[in-house]
């Protein structure tokens, strides 16, 4: 396995992601303000078994013992969110020092480790408050107020974190949480999702050039999840519906943020109104950035509905493919096909893989290990098709899995494990994995 990362750069940047929802626990403490994700969760149905946000992995009080781990792991670089909530509980004006505190010790761990810190601010946790009062992401004022909030983290981190993330994944937050109800808030509207989109893109665009201000020299992105979009056969009607998911799920994001416009087929496929835009908005969101995320999960194949309800067609499975327990499909080529068509059609100055990763059923074993072949398998053959990529010139600087931790996988639950590192929730004691230790010894070469 050396062989991966004798293919890589030697600066090249191998790490591990989670999110502050996902594993920090105590979302009562320290002044912490309620996010949509603890009201969803306190929503009877919406969240497997009724799981919550506590205790997660407990990382609030168990951080120097999990920067510990990473570092025994190797791990170069971890990407981390930052808890708007913990920062202003009301969503904007009064601010929690206790919260910045938090998130100022983990970044001196973490240097003190050795472990670069990559700090997305924004991975689906918006406080309640801004929901209640703007509709959230559907108002146009919780743009200005992620500004602020952007404002007031990097002025106290800024000296330190020199790689920024804006948001995580616009896409699900708009669709699967305003469009389609699957995720925080849970509304259903399509409408909606087309304007949060906007909204997110555009405090995105905004706080560009302001966390370049409060932070000298720092590498502002954002995270992208993106999927290559197959027709299921070579029919014009399947590969129309193709074309129109593919711009779903790529272009709406990757267009405005890199060309400055959105794909006007797109929006019109999608029967819904152009979001309503204002001077300067656009030019704001082609913001200038030093690299691009992308989280690669999984392809979608796309046959055209027969009924021609669904213009985007639907998903069907491939048969024969090997899935993991959430049941997506298996496709370590497409991470490499994503990668070179970045590169071609939008040509980001670098990109980083900030997630990648499965989830299979795992459990501690009568030895005490978790023999995760197959989450090994799955992560070394993505890794070479991201060598692969770079190999072929695409400016890939670092690779994140997802995730370090089993952890609060949103509607699923903790019953979905995507660590390198097994939790038990009872006891909170970590194990590494086959899988993590398989990463540590690549790491330690
Ligand atoms: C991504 C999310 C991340 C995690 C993985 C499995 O969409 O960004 O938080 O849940 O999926």
């Amino acid at each position: 396995m050396a062989s991966v990362v004798t293919r890589v750069p030697a600066d090249f940047l191998w790490g591990a992601a989670t999110a502050s929802f996902q594993i920090e626990g105590a979302t009562r403490e320290d002044g912490r303000g309620a996010s949509i994700w603890d009201r969803f969760c306190a929503t009877l149905g919406k969240v497997k078994n009724g799981d919550t946000g506590d205790p997660a992995c407990d990382h609030y009080h168990r951080y120097p013992h999990d920067v510990a781990l990473m570092k025994s792991l190797g791990l170069r670089a971890y990407r981390f969110s930052i808890a708007w909530p913990r920062i202003l509980p009301e969503g904007t004006g009064r601010v929690e020092e206790k919260g910045l505190d938090f998130y100022d010790r983990l970044v001196d761990e973490l240097l003190a480790a050795g472990i670069r810190p990559f700090a997305t601010l924004y991975h689906w946790d918006l406080p309640q408050t801004l929901q209640d009062r703007w509709g959230g992401w559907a108002g146009r004022d919780t743009a200005a107020a992620f500004v602020a909030y952007a404002d007031v983290v990097s002025r106290r981190l800024g000296d330190r974190v020199k790689d920024w993330i804006t948001l995580n994944e616009p896409w699900c937050a708009a669709w699967l949480g305003y469009g389609w109800g699957q995720h925080a808030p849970g509304l259903r509207d399509p409408q909606l999702a087309m304007t949060a989109t906007h909204h997110l893109l555009l405090g995105h665009g905004d706080a560009v050039p302001l966390l370049r201000r409060n932070s000298p020299d720092a590498r502002v992105g954002i995270t992208l999840n993106l999927a290559p979009v197959h027709p299921a056969t070579d029919s014009a009607a399947d590969r129309a519906a193709a074309r129109l998911s593919d711009g779903l799920s790529n272009r709406l994001y990757l267009d405005p943020v890199f060309k400055g416009s959105y794909p006007t087929d797109v929006i019109d496929g999608l029967g819904v109104s152009a979001p309503s835009i204002q001077p300067g908005d656009l030019e704001a969101i082609r913001a200038p950035l030093d690299f691009l995320g992308i989280n690669y999960y999984m392809r979608l194949v796309v046959q055209a509905d027969p009924t021609g309800c669904s213009p985007r067609g639907e998903s069907v499975r491939v048969e024969g493919a090997a899935r993991t327990a959430m049941d997506w499909e298996i496709y370590p080529e497409g991470l490499h096909e994503l990668l070179a068509r970045v590169h071609r059609d939008y040509a980001p100055a670098s990109m980083y893989v900030t997630e990648n990763g499965a989830a299979f059923d795992d459990a501690v074993g009568p030895d005490g290990r978790v023999h995760d072949e197959q989450r090994r398998v799955y992560l070394e053959e993505h890794f070479a098709q991201a060598a692969r990529a770079v190999a072929e010139g695409v400016p890939l600087q670092g690779y994140f899995v997802w995730s370090l931790l089993d952890n609060f996988e949103w509607a699923e639950g903790y019953n979905k494990r995507f660590g390198i590192v097994y939790v038990d929730y009872n006891t909170q004691e970590r194990t590494v994995k086959d899988s993590g230790r398989w990463y540590a010894d690549m790491l330690h070469g």
